[in-house]
């Protein structure tokens, strides 16, 4: 039995609604829910990214914030961090993950290059594109089949890396990436093995492998709980070998830094980090603030030291662990094993009667919210779903999810427990659901700007 190790000293009051006012309210944002405002959410899982709370030592160390544009002391702090923890001399700070990887595939791609990846998470997915390179994803197969458990579900399959780079030419493939835990697969861990694995397959090839480190620490956990050999090592040591095995890695500080901003680009090539100070002048700041200011540099240096306490650590995915248990005693799909970070609902098993054309994942979001404030993360056809240009067809995304996705150390059980009842009961009635159509559809990325109607709209 776990209890949470920390007690609340700062109360943020959360907005209750009536059924009544949430409906107007969804009427009003046109059913997506990324245009309902954050105070009509009454429990918010649409994202563990920039959503934690800092502790007292976070917020004490904001106080000391040396805000000097060059060489502030609180740069130095993080810096040792960096250095302690990862094992990395070189680094840049940014304001989040995604100006990381702009700088890193900005300075490594050129047109037609390949990125071998376990799963790109969209933003990078996207740099890489804009660089005018190729994203592939090389994960297990394993990692497609929601109900099969597999301890590292998140791993890349060597095989198919080998195979891919005698397909392709390694002079075509500037780096290969691991996402450390794999959020598009379902925040699926990578195995310690894996690692080892792939970067010696990278070292034979004379091609660097770097991470997208945004929660290193989950992973971490689930190596010492489920690998062979990690059980007695500490997640600091865990944290040090894994790093140990990259040429480099981005990460969005804004998941397992425990920040609500941050990023980091780290190198091992003095050549590529001196190029990468130069583009960060450019896009973000001087080398020694980045993105950020000296008080935000500080609480992600204590953050980082924070994320790898084991008691945190194992409530934290503990919690989650906790979510997804109550729910499938409940008989309610998910995505098997839970993730360090969200728990993923199959909703081609949850509405087997809805059709991925009538929106399934967004017609789970906002009836639930409809019925209780909550509020979860669609990831199937609302996100992923796209007009082909050459047949003029819709093509659906194979894996229709919905993600409750933890902040981290925000809610408490007895949030989880509302969430449990409240979707036990979307369950109950999944058959009265019926689906959405879009009547406003932008070009590009759907999800965030496109409105929706009920196609029954008496529900
Ligand atoms: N890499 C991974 C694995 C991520 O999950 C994210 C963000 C990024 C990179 C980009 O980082 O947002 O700081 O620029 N994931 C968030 C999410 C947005 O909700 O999963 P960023």
């Amino acid at each position: 039995m776990l209890s949470e190790p920390y007690r609340i000293k700062v109360v943020e009051p959360i907005k209750m609604t009536t059924r009544e006012q949430r409906k107007a309210i969804l009427a009003k944002a046109g059913y997506n829910m990324f245009m309902v405002k954050a105070e009509d959410i009454y429990i918010d899982l649409l994202t563990d990214s920039g959503t934690n709370a800092m502790s007292q030592n976070q917020w004490a160390g904001m106080m000391q914030g040396d805000e000097s544009y060059a060489g502030c002391r609180n740069f130095y702090h993080l810096s040792d961090t960096v250095n302690a923890l990862f094992g990395f001399e070189y680094f840049v700070p940014t304001h989040q993950g995604r100006p990381s990887e702009n700088i890193l595939f900005q300075l490594t791609l050129k047109e037609g290059d390949y990125v071998p990846n376990n799963m790109h998470f969209d933003s990078t997915r996207a740099h890489v594109i804009d660089k005018g390179g190729i994203p592939v994803d090389l994960v297990i197969n394993e990692a497609y089949n929601p109900d099969l458990y597999h301890p590292f579900k998140g791993n890349m399959d060597p095989d198919k890396l080998k195979q891919f780079i005698k397909e392709k030419g390694k002079e075509h493939i500037p780096l290969i990436m691991i996402t450390i835990t794999n959020n598009t697969g379902g925040g699926q861990p990578v195995s310690m093995a894996n690692i080892r694995e792939i970067k010696s397959i990278a070292d034979a090839h004379k091609i660097p492998l770097f991470f997208d480190a945004a929660r290193f620490a989950e992973n971490a956990w689930f190596i010492k709980e489920r690998e062979e050999g990690y059980k007695n090592r500490s997640v600091k040591e865990i944290v040090f070998e894994m790093m140990g095995y990259a040429d480099g890695f981005t990460m969005s500080c804004k998941k397992d830094g425990l920040v609500n901003m941050g990023g980091l680009l780290a190198v091992r090539d003095k050549n590529l980090y001196e190029r990468a100070k130069q583009l960060l002048i450019l896009m973000e700041g001087f080398p020694t603030y980045g993105g950020l200011s000296g008080r935000d540099l500080e609480a992600l240096s204590i953050g980082l030291n924070e994320v790898v306490q084991e008691e945190y650590l194992s409530w934290r995915v503990g919690q989650v662990k906790y979510l997804g248990d109550k729910l499938l005693e409940q008989g309610i799909p998910l995505s098997r094993p839970v993730g360090g970070h969200a728990v993923y609902i199959d909703i081609k098993r949850f509405f087997p009667h809805l059709g991925q054309d009538l929106f399934p994942d967004n017609a789970f979001a906002t009836a639930l919210y409809l019925e209780s404030g909550i509020r979860v993360a669609a990831l199937g056809s609302t996100a992923f779903a796209y007009r082909d240009e050459n047949s003029g067809k819709m093509v659906y995304p194979e894996l229709e999810f919905v993600r409750l996705t933890i902040p981290r150390r925000v809610y408490t059980n007895s949030h989880m427990d509302f969430v449990i009842c409240n979707i036990a009961e979307l369950y109950r009635k999944r058959d009265q659901i019926s689906g959405l159509r879009v009547i406003y559809d932008p070009p590009v990325l759907r999800h965030f700007t496109a409105r929706f109607e009920p196609v029954n709209m008496e529900s």
